[in-house]
């Protein structure tokens, strides 16, 4: 499953439009569902994963450790999906290999929630024959040809300052063999006949 059924690209401007972006998103979404999130340190996966929660309509705020690995989001019966999807967040920046992720057992949350997972590419997809990959890239317009992981000068720097971001956004597998509506609002990279 190494070709993606679809790819459809977007452009954002703040750190606002990538959450409401996310939220838009994370209103389509089901339990089961498996996201996958790439893009460079501060390209905005976490910002993506709040718009998502919202979207969701999932408990945010929950305080958690640096050093957590997996953040459970439970649904919220006064949100706006009431009895709809947890949402399981996990940041797999210091897991090395897929060997590593099966070790926080996520099979037993994935059927009642969302799973997205930051850094997850090349880790999680054997967890699910369907995921959604979202790609965040600080450059606009470089049509991937910039490579995806931090290979640059890496700017550590917290930046609150709203910029624009390229979110490539590819899905594999039957759950995603049509791209959502929603991502069908602005230009295409490609069109699916
Ligand atoms: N268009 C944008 N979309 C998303 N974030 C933006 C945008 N413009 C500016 N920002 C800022 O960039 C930062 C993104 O941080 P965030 O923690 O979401 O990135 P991350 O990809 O999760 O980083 P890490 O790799 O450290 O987990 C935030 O401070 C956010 O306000
Ligand atoms: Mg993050």
């Amino acid at each position: 499953m190494s070709e993606p059924q679809w790819e459809r690209t977007l452009t954002v401007t703040t750190a606002e439009q990538t959450h409401a972006l996310a939220a838009a998103v994370g209103g389509v979404l089901e339990a089961g569902d498996l996201l996958v999130l790439t893009g460079e340190l501060g390209a905005g996966k976490t910002t993506f994963t709040q718009g998502l929660g919202e979207g969701l309509g999932v408990r945010t705020g929950i305080i958690s450790p640096t050093f957590v690995l997996v953040r459970i989001h439970p649904n919220l019966q006064d949100g706006p999906r009431p009895g709809g999807p947890d949402l399981v967040h996990v940041d797999a920046y210091r897991l090395e290999s897929a060997a590593e992720i099966d070790d926080i057992d996520l099979e037993n949350t994935m059927d009642t929630a969302v799973t997205v997972v930051e850094w997850g590419r090349d880790r999680v997809e054997h967890l699910s024959d369907s995921r959604l990959e979202v790609e965040l890239h600080r450059s606009v317009g470089g049509g991937g040809a910039l490579p995806a992981t931090g290979t640059g000068v890496l700017d550590f720097d917290t930046d609150d300052d709203d910029e624009p971001r390229t979110i490539v956004f590819r899905g594999f597998g039957p759950r995603w063999a049509e791209a959502p509506r929603l991502l069908e609002t602005t230009t295409s990279s490609e069109g699916g006949n």
